[in-house]
C-alpha cells in the first residue's frame, strides 16, 4: 500500500467489519464432541499471544473501526487472570463492547471478577440440562458447575445473559424444550446453533444438522407461536423470536436461532477472528490465515498490523459454501479457532 491509513475494514462485497473475536487459549476443561478431540495436544504456551500483544492488536483494530470484541477459546476462563485482559480491552478507545463466551464451568469463581473488570456481555454454552446428555456431549462432568456459574453470573448483576445451545440430530431433540423452559424461568436469552463441520473428529455430516426451523417447531409445539421481532442489529447472525405467552420485553421472553448451515448469514457477516496463536482469519471456515504473531514479535509497527488486517479482510470470500461441492473444511477445529 502507499502508506495511507486504512480507516475501515470493508471487503470486496461491501461488508464492513466491526467485530473481532479473540481466542485466548485452545485449552478447555471439558471435551465437547462437536469441537475437540478427546485426546488433544494443546499449543505450547509461548505460541499464545500475551495480553499485551492482544491488547495491541485490538487497539489497532479499533483504529480501523472495530467496535466490539468477544473473548473465546477453547475455554477463555482457563486462561489465568483473564479479567486483567478484560480490563485492558475495556480501556481501549473506540471499543464499545467487550463480551465473553464461556462454557460456564469456572463462572462461579470468576463472574464477580469479570463484572468488576467491566465485562459487558456474557454468553454461556449449555446444550443440555440432563446430566447424562451433558456428559455424552461434553465427555466429562460439569453440569452442576455450569448451573452454579449461571446463578452466580446473575447474582453479580450481568444483564441479558445468553445461553448458546448447539443442536445435533439424535442427541438434542429431548433437550430443547427443557432448555427453553429453564431459560424462560431464569430470564436468559437462549439461542440454538446449528452444528457446523468444525468438530475435531471430522464426524460432521449434513443429516446430523438439526435445523433451526425444526427446533422452532419443537418449541412452538410446547409454548405456542413464536412471534418475529423487530431487528435492532441487522449484522447479528441470530434471528430472534418472542414467546407469545411471555410479556414483551420481559427477561427470558426471547429465543433465537443461529442457522449457519441452513440459513447462511455470510452476506451480513461483520466478523474477523484472531486465534490464540496469533493468526487473523476472515471466517470460521477460512483456509488462509494472516500471521500477526510474527509481526508482533519481529518488531512490526502498528501500520504493518493494520495492513495485515486489511489484507485479511480483502481476501474474504463471499460465503463459506457449506453443502456446496467446492466446500473445503479448514484444517483447524472449533477449539483452535474460537467460536
Ligand atoms: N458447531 C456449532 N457450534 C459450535 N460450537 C463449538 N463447536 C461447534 C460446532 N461444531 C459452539 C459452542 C459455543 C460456541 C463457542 O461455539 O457450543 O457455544
Ligand atoms: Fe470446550 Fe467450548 Fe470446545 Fe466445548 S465447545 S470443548 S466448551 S472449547
Amino acid at each position: 500500500m502507499n502508506g495511507s491509513t486504512h480507516t475501515q475494514l470493508r471487503d470486496r462485497f461491501g461488508r464492513l467489519h466491526t467485530d473481532l473475536r479473540v481466542s485466548v487459549t485452545d485449552r478447555c476443561n471439558i471435551r465437547c464432541s462437536y469441537c475437540m478431540p478427546l485426546d488433544v495436544t494443546f499449543k505450547p504456551r509461548e505460541e499464545l499471544l500475551t495480553f499485551e500483544e492482544i491488547a495491541r492488536v485490538v487497539a489497532v483494530a479499533a483504529g480501523l473501526g472495530v467496535r466490539s470484541v468477544r473473548l473465546t477459546g477453547g475455554e477463555p476462563l482457563v486462561r489465568r487472570d483473564i479479567d486483567d485482559l478484560v480490563r485492558r480491552l475495556v480501556a481501549i478507545d473506540g471499543i464499545d463492547e467487550v463480551a465473553l463466551t464461556t462454557n460456564g464451568i469456572l463462572l462461579g469463581q470468576q463472574a464477580a471478577g469479570l463484572a468488576a473488570a467491566g465485562l459487558m456481555r456474557l454468553n454461556v454454552s449449555l446444550d443440555s440440562l440432563s446430566e447424562e446428555v451433558f456428559q455424552e456431549i461434553a465427555r466429562s462432568k460439569g453440569l452442576e458447575q455450569v448451573l452454579a456459574g449461571l446463578a452466580e453470573a446473575k447474582r453479580v448483576g450481568f444483564a441479558e445473559i445468553r445461553l448458546n445451545a448447539v443442536s445435533i440430530r439424535g442427541l438434542s431433540e429431548g433437550e430443547i424444550v427443557p432448555l427453553a423452559a429453564f431459560a424462560r424461568r431464569e430470564g436468559f436469552h437462549l439461542r440454538f446453533i446449528e452444528f457446523m463441520p468444525l468438530d475435531a473428529d471430522h464426524r460432521w455430516s449434513e443429516p446430523q444438522v438439526l435445523s433451526g426451523l425444526e427446533v422452532r417447531g419443537l418449541l412452538e409445539g410446547a409454548f405456542g407461536p413464536l412471534l418475529p421481532i423487530d431487528v435492532a442489529d441487522p449484522g447479528q447472525p441470530a434471528v430472534d423470536y418472542r414467546y407469545s405467552d411471555v410479556a414483551e420485553g420481559a427477561a427470558g421472553s426471547l429465543v433465537g436461532f443461529i442457522d449457519p448451515v441452513t440459513q447462511p448469514f455470510c452476506d451480513r457477516c461483520d466478523r474477523l477472528r484472531l486465534t490464540a496463536d496469533g493468526q487473523f482469519r476472515n471466517c470460521l471456515f477460512s483456509i488462509e490465515e494472516w500471521d500477526v504473531r510474527r509481526l508482533l514479535r519481529e518488531g512490526g509497527d502498528n501500520a504493518a498490523i493494520a495492513e495485515l488486517m486489511a489484507a485479511c479482510v480483502a481476501a474474504k470470500r463471499a460465503a463459506h459454501g457449506i453443502g456446496t461441492p467446492s466446500f473445503e473444511r479448514p484444517q483447524r477445529s472449533m477449539y483452535e479457532i474460537g467460536g
